[in-house]
């Protein structure tokens, strides 16, 4: 079993969407014993919150339940427990790193998965927070063809 962690900043808007299509997009390949999944956010504002109900509607809209899921502010220990930690932009990344010393080589940019510009790296998930139903949709849409293309490396990796 491997575990992957995605990491935004208040763990209600993007980090619990990408959990909940990762989850969803396992299930579908049958993959869904091969490996765990959890969120978090690098600060804790929101800790014991569901996810923000424009992530929870999108979610909805394509078939997909996050409403269950509670925010979690990032613990020091999730940088043993996890195989991959997935940011959503370079200022969480850059927590992860600066902030809880988590080792380099497990860190990721969720965005550099993308197989939709896959020559383009450093790119952010962009947040949505504040904003309308039409951001929710853009980053659904990125996130879903991210943990696509995050799916298919550890379909290579594990040689499922
Ligand atoms: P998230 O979005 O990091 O995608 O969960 C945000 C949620 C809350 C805040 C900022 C971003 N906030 O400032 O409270």
């Amino acid at each position: 079993m491997q575990s992957v962690l995605f990491v935004c900043l208040g763990n209600i808007c993007r980090s619990p969407l990408a959990q909940g299509i990762f989850e969803h997009e396992l299930k579908k390949q049958g993959l869904d014993s091969q490996f765990d999944a959890d969120s978090a956010g690098t600060s804790g504002w929101h800790e014991g919150e569901p996810p923000h109900k424009g992530s929870i509607a999108i979610a909805k809209k394509y078939g997909i339940s996050i409403e269950r899921q509670k925010s979690r502010p990032v613990h020091a220990k999730d940088g043993e427990l996890f195989d991959y930690i997935l940011a959503m932009d370079n200022q969480n990344r850059a927590s992860l790193l600066d902030e809880f010393r988590f080792p380099t080589n497990k860190i990721h940019l969720m965005r550099d998965f993308s197989r939709e510009v896959p020559l383009q790296k450093g790119l952010a998930v962009p947040d949505p927070w504040g904003k309308g139903g039409e951001a929710f949709e853009e980053v659904f849409a990125i996130l879903e063809d991210a943990v696509q293309g995050f799916i298919e490396l550890l379909k290579n990796r594990t040689s499922l």
